[in-house]
């Protein structure tokens, strides 16, 4: 690694205690590469001074490093998986169970598992932790508003039940809002809650080096309850889920034994 990059990770993390290290490092370093370079800083540290006294480019570089890409029902077989299989085992277990959206990014994934808890109780008792590392993607994940993007995989039926068309796109009901909570919260850094039911981890951990998985599947294994289940991306398979107590329970999910 350059030391000037080296120098820019060591800057990062005492500013934001984001740990730059954790992530792959060359699909990383080219993200902020291209960034640097079209803002005209031939170096990162001419790039970290910039952005230690203009928050603009501050942003823009979190904005970068957090591809906050997502969709409602990404994978839509595994979420059938989930609402067919797993929720109602979990729910069998514990009528009132504790779910968590870890990496949540515009909401679009713990707002799709509201609407598919609501099939099975009132969405009065239904309650989701949702957590990014991006505070300023979270003000836009509580407005719930959402263009046709993020919108294709929705079927029909849930589109009419949970969302307020609007000028600008669809707007997603209070009800299912109400139920869930955002939360900053760095998955790398810091502390987790215990006794999960579900946690759903997607669509992040192939940013991650190995060192960073492996740390953060034995964390998630810790905070879910035994028969809890964590519902990860489908590029993710865990390669030793027997490592971590978990079994796969179906492709991506695994339940912790
Ligand atoms: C590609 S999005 C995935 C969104 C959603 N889970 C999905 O699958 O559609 C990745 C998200 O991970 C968040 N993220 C990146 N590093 C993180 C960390 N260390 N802790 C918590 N969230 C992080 C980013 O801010 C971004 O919103």
């Amino acid at each position: 690694m350059s030391q000037d990059y080296e120098q820019f990770i060591l800057n990062i993390k005492k500013k934001t205690a984001i740990d730059l290290s954790l992530y792959k490092e060359a699909q990383m370093k080219r993200r902020l590469e291209s960034l640097r370079n079209k803002r005209g800083f031939d170096s990162f540290q001419a790039f970290y001074q910039a952005m230690s006294s203009d928050q603009t480019i501050f942003d823009e570089f979190l904005d970068r490093m957090t591809i906050n890409v997502s969709e409602f029902y990404r994978n839509a077989k595994r979420w059938e998986v989930l609402e067919q299989k797993i929720l109602p085992r979990i729910l069998k277990e514990n009528p009132k169970p504790k779910l968590w959206s870890a990496a949540c990014s515009t909401g679009e994934e713990p707002y799709t598992l509201a609407m598919i808890m609501s099939k099975f109780q009132p969405l009065s008792k239904v309650s989701i932790l949702a957590t990014d590392l991006d505070r300023g993607i979270l003000e836009r994940a509580k407005i719930g508003l959402y263009t046709d993007r993020s919108l294709k995989e929705v079927p029909k039926d849930i589109l009419s039940a949970h969302f307020k068309k609007d000028p600008m796109g669809y707007k997603v009901n209070e009800d299912i809002k109400k139920t869930v909570r955002f939360q900053q919260q760095n998955l790398l850094a810091d502390r987790f809650d215990q006794q999960y039911d579900l946690i759903i981890c997607r669509n992040v951990m192939i940013y991650f080096t190995e060192e960073a998985k492996h740390e953060l599947y034995l964390k998630f294994s810790q905070a879910l309850r035994s028969g809890g289940v964590l519902f990860v991306g489908s590029t993710e398979q865990i390669f030793n889920p027997a490592a971590y107590q978990f079994e796969t329970e179906d492709t991506f999910f695994y339940k912790k034994n």
